[in-house]
């Protein structure tokens, strides 16, 4: 077991031991390849670095209650990953390399894994790049996937703990028939200042709307948004927003809870109307939100009135968590045991 203060990691990187990486070369994927460097030696005129042919993932091993390590929904994660590749015509990595890779790495990183009890998780970064050169304006012949693994600690250091987002419309992510809908490094590029800009004025994420009429909700930051009322959980629909993996997982665990599901547009006046919201992401499960900021009508919106996340955002986070711990059964076969 790796020398490391499980209990205070932040969200950020820690060396492991092994990362591994595949080659598509000459219309073919290569064998894996294990590696303990840091670094990738590519073409400085690979497509990656001059036209953003990039794509990456974001998943979780944990250890559970009885000392398993299971993944949530990879085969989400790699369906996802295709897509994005498809979307930016990058070559797409077959679900079985990428379940040989994520186990791989899973296994030769044990000693990283953290234990269970501690909030943290071993959190696994597949990247898809064209490593290729090219000068004009053309897709890669040649394409790099990686799988690295690092020990992440909770998204947040208060652990469930409402926080305040702020409604931007001078930047948008992404464009109404751009690359919103998959996870490329683009659309987080265009992200930054609006982010960045959000933290500085107290705010953990921007809320963008849809960037053609700015009259409906989009994407929280780096996660989805959903909003609680009426005994509804109710998600924006829209074909700029990433479909993720725990919204998916959360919509499934509210139909079995009774709840009505519904995907539709929000409108910035609707948000007056939920009894609670919250960002949603592999990275913190749910973000319950206390605040949401309009920068440019002044007009605040306010949840969590007694400071606390509401009643059914608590059950969906604690049911959610409980399923990756191994604590509540699974019976919707979203884990993965890596033995
Ligand atoms: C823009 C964006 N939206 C939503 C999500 C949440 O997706 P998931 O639940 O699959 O992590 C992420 C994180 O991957 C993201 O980057």
């Amino acid at each position: 077991m790796a020398n490391i203060d499980w209990k205070n990691l932040s969200f950020g990187y820690t060396k492991t031991n092994y990362n591994v990486r595949c080659y598509f070369r000459d219309g073919k994927w290569g064998h894996l390849e294990i590696s303990s460097e840091e670094t990738i030696n590519i073409h400085m005129a690979a497509t990656a670095l001059h036209y953003g042919q990039e794509a990456f993932e974001g998943l979780k091993a944990f250890t559970g209650k009885d000392g398993q390590t299971r993944v949530f929904r990879w085969e989400e994660n790699a369906k996802r990953l295709q897509r994005s590749a498809e979307a930016i015509l990058m070559e797409a990595v077959p679900t079985a390399l990428f379940k040989e890779a994520m186990e791989t790495v899973i296994k030769l990183n044990k000693d990283y894994i953290p234990p269970y009890g501690t909030g943290s998780s071993l959190y696994l970064r597949p990247l898809l790049i064209g490593s290729g050169p090219q000068v004009g304006v053309k897709p890669a012949a040649e394409y790099l996937f990686v799988i690295f693994a690092t020990p992440v600690g909770p998204y947040f250091k208060e652990g469930f703990k409402p926080v305040d987002v702020e409604i931007v419309r001078d930047y948008d992510r992404a464009a109404p028939q751009g690359t919103g809908n998959v996870k490329v490094g683009g659309n987080y590029a265009a992200s930054l200042r609006a982010g960045v800009r959000a933290h500085e004025e107290g705010y953990a994420a921007s809320l963008f709307l849809d960037s053609k009429t700015k009259t409906y909700i989009d994407e929280a930051g780096p996660a989805n948004f959903f909003g609680i009322k009426e005994g509804k959980y109710i998600t924006p629909d829209s074909p700029s927003i990433l479909p993720s993996i725990t919204n998916m997982s959360l919509r499934t665990l509210a139909d079995d809870m009774g709840l009505k599901v519904e995907r539709r547009h929000i409108t910035v006046d609707e948000l007056d109307s939920f009894d609670e919201v919250g960002a949603c992401g592999t990275a913190a499960v749910i973000s319950p939100i206390k605040k949401i900021h309009d920068r440019n009508t002044n007009i605040n919106y306010m949840y969590c009135k007694d400071g606390h996340a509401g009643p059914i955002s608590t059950k969906l986070y604690k049911t959610l968590q409980g399923i990756q711990m191994g604590e509540i059964e699974d019976i919707h076969h979203w884990n993965t045991i890596i033995k």
